[in-house]
């Protein structure tokens, strides 16, 4: 009789043993074989390290444009990057909220976000830009592009999503590895994250959470022109020389500059 692994664990099980017996087709209360957990778990650790290895390819492809951009233009298109590995707790709770089919091949087909990048631009054109010369790279595959920028969420999210794959060079050979990058300007990031704080207020009266959300969602179409505004005054300052005046010009008579 094969033995449960819970039996042997002289502690609580943390999130990622109860991650890696989800994977070995536990369930709460009736553990995996022990073989399988064993094998779950030592993969499930590898993998995360390779993970982290991703975030960290990515970030260097980043920063290099950022230093040519820098070098060749005089300014950095990047204003910060964060990256941030999802945690096995996160993940565990997302596998059986996504209703993912318990096994690692599965978690890494059906979670794009396990290694997740944050790039904050100056100005829109710079997302563009560096999204741009990410899809000119040979070894890099867009998997998925979601451009919310050219067309916000109906909350008036702006940000463009990208899941890539990247690889991970090792001693015994390279790894392609799954990343999601965000990119966002700084007015999108403030917009966003104070949006991020609503969610969480869970038992907010009825009437207040519908008048933030309709001033949340007044903020979203300023913070837009916001950038729209930022960029045209960039260009001013820079010169028109590659650019269609008269399309900024017509741009700025369109706009309603009552803010
Ligand atoms: P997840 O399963 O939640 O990761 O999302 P998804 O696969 O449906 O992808 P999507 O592109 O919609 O969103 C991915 C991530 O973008 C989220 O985890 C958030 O970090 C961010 N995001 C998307 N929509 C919003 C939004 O309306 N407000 C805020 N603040 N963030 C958002
Ligand atoms: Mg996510």
């Amino acid at each position: 009789m094969v033995k449960p692994a819970y039996v042997k664990l002289s502690h609580d099980p943390t999130p990622l043993e109860m991650l890696a017996d989800w994977a070995a087709g536990g369930t709460p209360g009736n553990w995996a074989p022990n073989k399988e957990y064993k094998a779950a778990l030592t993969r499930l650790t590898d993998l995360m390290n390779l993970y982290k290895c991703a975030i960290m390819e990515t970030e260097t492809r980043l920063k290099v444009l950022n230093a040519r951009f820098s070098l060749e233009k005089e300014r950095n298109p990047i204003s910060s990057i964060s990256s941030r590995l999802k945690t096995p707790e996160s993940i565990y709770e997302k596998v059986h909220r996504a209703n993912i089919k318990p096994g690692i091949d599965e978690l890494i087909e059906n979670m794009h976000d396990i290694a997740g990048l944050r790039v904050i631009c100056s100005f829109v054109e710079d997302v563009y830009q560096l999204v741009d010369c990410l899809e000119r790279q040979d070894d890099i595959k867009i998997l998925r592009r979601r451009d919310y920028i050219a067309n916000p969420k109906p909350n008036g999210y702006r940000s463009l999503h990208l899941i890539v794959m990247i690889p991970v060079f090792l001693p015994e050979g390279a790894v392609d590895m799954k990343v999601e990058i965000q990119l966002r300007t700084i007015a999108m990031e403030s917009w966003a994250s104070l949006e991020h704080k609503l969610r969480y207020k869970k038992d907010m009266d009825p009437e207040l959470l519908q008048s933030i959300s309709k001033e949340l969602s007044q903020c979203a179409q300023l913070s837009s022109r916001l950038d729209t505004r930022m960029q045209t005054i960039r260009y001013m300052i820079d010169g028109f020389d590659a650019l269609d005046e008269a399309a900024i010009m017509k741009q700025y008579e369109s706009e309603d500059i009552e803010l």
